[in-house]
């Protein structure tokens, strides 16, 4: 059972059976050269774990969505400052990212009453969620979004994804909420633009480097709110019935459930997009071409 496991640890393991990662980003595991040949790799898909993370995204998004930073700041003032609330059918979030986590929060959000949008690899199919795929879709969503949540595994694909100009092209002001891996994200550019104000706020959960050094400048931003990785953990209780099921299945000479490709990160999922309810944007409907 791993997390982040240093280079070369597998290799006097010479009866090694099965290689359980202890969480559901596979990112360290992914694209190595040090793994044992047609060893299976799982990882942990716990309802729990999605739901904890709903809880987080859910939180992230209500506090931007009824402007709670703004409300902190005004407290620290002193000040009785009233800014009349949007009600959530008028506020737009894309979720970036639809596996198991993701569609999770997609659903908790448009439940809410949020005008949800999905974007992912393969395209996903959530009730009440318009689902987007494909790259040349990606830049359109961002660009529909007042708050942008960032739940995409990390592969050589989706690395850096969101470089300067991607970011750029969120609307205005916008709140970004980064809950899957840092370096999804070039860090400068996300300081730069929160600086201008081009990214009104951001709740970061991950970062490129992690601790987040000492000093660095998103400590002291008024507009970031800051957690150590910690939207969703693995948990112990339910966890363990899932690797021991797993287990029992290898040792049974049968394959674990929740194998991963080593090679490209968790299996895709096969299903159409549900026509969307909502409206969408000119040339926001292209499906297909090239995908991370
Ligand atoms: C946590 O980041 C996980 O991937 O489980």
């Amino acid at each position: 059972m791993v997390w982040k496991p240093p280079q070369g640890i597998f290799e006097p393991m010479t009866n090694l059976r099965l290689i359980v990662n202890l969480g559901a980003g596979v990112d360290s595991l992914v694209g190595r050269d040090d793994l044992p040949r047609n060893i299976p790799i799982t990882r942990i898909t716990d309802p729990q774990m999605s739901r904890m993370m709903a809880g987080y995204v859910l939180f992230a998004v209500l506090r931007h969505a009824r402007d709670i930073p703004f409300f902190e700041q005004a407290q620290r003032s002193g000040e009785w400052t009233y800014r009349h609330p949007r009600s959530p059918e008028e506020i737009t979030v894309a979720v970036l990212g639809l596996g198991q986590l993701g569609a999770k929060a997609a659903h908790e959000l448009q439940r809410q009453g949020f005008r949800t949008l999905g974007w992912s690899r393969s395209l996903a199919q959530i009730d009440g969620v318009a689902c987007f795929s494909g790259m040349d879709t990606l830049d359109s969503v961002i660009g529909q979004a007042d708050i942008v949540v960032l739940m995409l595994p990390l592969t050589p694909q989706t690395k850096q994804l969101f470089d300067r100009e991607r970011l750029k092209k969120m609307r205005p002001g916008a709140a970004f909420i980064n809950v899957a891996r840092g370096s999804l994200v070039s860090q400068a550019a996300l300081t730069d633009l929160l600086k201008s104000g081009h990214i009104g706020a951001a709740t970061l959960d991950v970062f490129e480097r992690e601790p987040l050094p000492v000093g660095d400048a998103l400590w002291s931003m008024p507009n970031v709110l800051i957690t150590p990785h910690l939207a969703s953990v693995a948990i112990p209780a339910t966890s363990a019935k899932q690797i021991a099921a797993n287990i029992l299945r290898v040792a049974a000479g049968e394959l674990p459930d929740n194998i991963i490709d080593p090679l490209r990160g968790i299996k895709p999922r096969q299903s159409p997009c549900m026509e969307p309810q909502l409206q969408h944007t000119e040339g926001a409907t292209g499906m297909g071409g090239p995908s991370p």
